[in-house]
């Protein structure tokens, strides 16, 4: 169910600003990029266009094409609710729906889905992405009760079940664990790495040590100052980032001499 993302020319504007210039890149099935660089550099602007999440905020647009196996998300008659179904995501705030209990909130996505299911395939999906997310044991003898009173990293966790109950494609993060604490964190990097398995999951992050320890890939993107948009600068594996890019203001930003 995994898919190969290919991305050709986007640009990304909010109304007359232009946040992202001109990227390029591809993303293989079953493995994990990720998206490093400095604050306003578009990691999250570039990162929402890979399910036409952008398109929520009024005057966003974009140039260019994104492909997911041969499909450009943006041809004429695709449905953005359907590319959102097909490429989840989870923000960086864990959002559980506060009224919904843990149940609930892992059926939300489905449900908006309009998929109408029997009791025992619901209770057996809930089971199943709740496992899937590493969270199923501490919550399975509280399910009615409400997805806000888990622990952050729960709630997280929450989130990338509900993310997954629907049965994406790709799975995007913009920074899931800029709100939670060590060892919250390394559950999700765990939790990550059992994840490529069956998805291609795209991170937005702040911790190189994260992008060093989850990430297969990473994408360096920069701004050459305020109101100049954002461009990707490299791409390549993430031990190759790490230990000997090609660009200097690549080197400069994950040795931590910029950004
Ligand atoms: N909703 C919006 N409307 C207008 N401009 C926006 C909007 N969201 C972001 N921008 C602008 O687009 C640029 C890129 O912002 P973006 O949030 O994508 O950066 P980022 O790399 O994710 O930063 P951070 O690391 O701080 O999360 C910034 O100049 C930002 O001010
Ligand atoms: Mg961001």
């Amino acid at each position: 169910m995994s898919k190969r993302i290919e991305v050709n020319d986007l640009n990304v504007y909010y109304g007359k600003f232009k946040a992202v210039e001109d990227v390029t890149l591809t993303i293989e099935p079953r493995t994990v990029t990720a998206f490093i660089g400095p604050s306003g550099c578009g990691k999250t602007t570039f990162l929402r266009t890979l399910n036409r999440m952008h398109e929520v905020i009024p005057g966003a647009y974009v140039e260019g094409e994104v492909m997911i196996d041969g499909n450009n998300l943006y041809g004429p008659g695709v449905d953005p609710v359907l590319v959102r179904r097909q490429v989840g995501m989870v923000f960086q705030r864990p959002n559980p729906f506060p009224t919904m209990s843990i149940r609930e909130n892992v059926l939300a996505g489905v449900k908006l889905n309009n998929r109408r299911m029997s009791k025992s395939d619901s209770d057996g999906l809930v089971e199943e992405s709740l496992r899937g997310a590493n969270l199923w044991n501490e919550v399975k003898d509280r399910l009615d009760k409400p997805g806000s009173g888990l622990s952050g990293g729960q709630q997280q966790r929450l989130c990338i079940a509900r993310a997954m109950a629907v049965s994406p494609e790709v799975i995007l993060m913009d920074e899931p664990c800029s709100a939670l604490d060590p060892i919250s964190t390394l559950a999700i990097e765990d939790l990550i790495e059992e994840l490529k398995k069956d998805f291609t999951i795209v991170i937005v992050t702040h911790n190189m040590q994260q992008a060093s320890r989850v990430s297969d890939r990473t994408a360096f993107f920069t701004i050459a100052g305020t109101g100049q948009p954002g461009k990707l600068i490299e791409y390549d594996d993430t031990t190759t980032i790490f230990s000997k890019p090609s660009i200097q203001a690549t080197e400069d930003y994950v040795s931590g001499k910029f950004g």
